[in-house]
């Protein structure tokens, strides 16, 4: 079993927190630069409904690119495997999280993985409903499920304020259209990322999500299986292999837990039929991971033997 109690998780961050003074804080989605950089919360949540925490865990974060998981098993449910990745590919890019690059050089122009901007923005295209209220409820309601708490809700002002300047998401978007991988109107569309995008949640509800992909899509405190097996197979790769950009590498090596970041300073880990782990240190490396929440999970990796590999 590893780590056994909040003092000793609290022992951990205290040693990550250093970190924070080498990171900065996302400031390209206005309302994100308003963080504190030296934060840094985590909770773990065991399959048994245990809990252990430290930092400030009633603090919520919004989901930014961890919604990019739980789009993809939505839209893969609603769609199947075989639709999806016709459209979004299924290769680690190397690239930053917002490349356009390989989008032109890549043939036919969909977008390698669905982690990286251009892949989430052709997954949340997919999700199926009329309009973007529908399907972003429908999104919700998933999320609520997941994380079996139905107040999960999105930041209103994190969303408006990504939807006023994400001009190289729209860039994306249009060079979709261009390409025929999309078909909707771009400012639709980016309303619906973007409210996606804005999600929040504690660290706990974070590390809830974790823990059901983690148990392959069941959430064993409820026996409901939230996701599908194989779904649930396809997300935890996708957390190994693209789920920290082109730190995903270094990260497996490090660390060898399936792991989402986000520009919140966000990281949702999925120990594969272990536990979750939600995390918040909104201080980001160069490229774009919470530079103490990759601090913290390497002590916890190292510590209690966590590498899947
Ligand atoms: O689309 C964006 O740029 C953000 N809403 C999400 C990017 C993100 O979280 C990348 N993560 N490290």
């Amino acid at each position: 079993m590893p780590c056994q109690s909040s003092e000793e998780l609290k022992a951990l961050v205290e040693e990550a927190r250093k970190c924070t003074k080498n990171g900065r804080v996302a400031d390209y989605i206005p309302a994100l630069g308003k963080a504190n950089p030296n934060e840094l919360s985590i909770a773990i949540y065991y399959p048994d409904g245990r809990c252990i925490s430290a930092g400030d865990i009633e603090e919520k974060i919004t989901l930014q690119s961890i919604s990019k998981v739980i789009s993809l098993a939505l839209v893969l449910m609603d769609r199947g495997p075989d639709y999806v990745f016709e459209r979004v590919g299924m290769e680690p890019t190397g690239d930053p999280f917002n490349s356009i690059a390989k989008l032109e050089t890549t043939t036919p122009a969909k977008p390698l993985n669905p982690m990286i901007n251009a892949g989430a923005l052709v997954v949340t295209h997919m999700i199926k409903g009329n309009t973007v209220e529908e399907r972003f409820q429908r999104l919700l309601s998933f999320v609520q499920e997941m994380a079996n708490d139905s107040t999960v809700s999105y930041c209103e002002e994190v969303a408006r304020s990504e939807f006023e300047t994400a001009n190289l998401n729209r860039a994306l978007c249009y060079f979709l259209k261009e390409h025929k991988i999309i078909n909707e109107d771009v400012e639709q569309l980016l309303d619906l990322y973007t409210k996606q995008c804005a999600i929040e949640m504690n660290c706990l509800s974070l590390a809830r999500i974790g823990m059901v992909i983690g148990m392959d899509g069941v959430d064993p405190l409820t026996g409901k299986q939230v996701l599908p097996t194989d779904i649930a197979r396809i997300c935890k790769t996708f957390m190994v292999t693209c789920g920290m950009y082109n730190a995903s590498g270094e990260f497996a090596i490090e660390i060898g837990i399936p792991a989402k970041s986000g520009v919140s300073g966000g990281i949702m880990g999925a120990v594969p039929g272990r536990f979750g782990i939600g995390i918040f240190g909104p201080a980001l490396d160069e490229k774009g991971n919470s530079i103490a929440g990759i601090k913290l999970l390497e002590l916890l990796s190292k510590n209690y033997k966590l590498s899947m590999f």
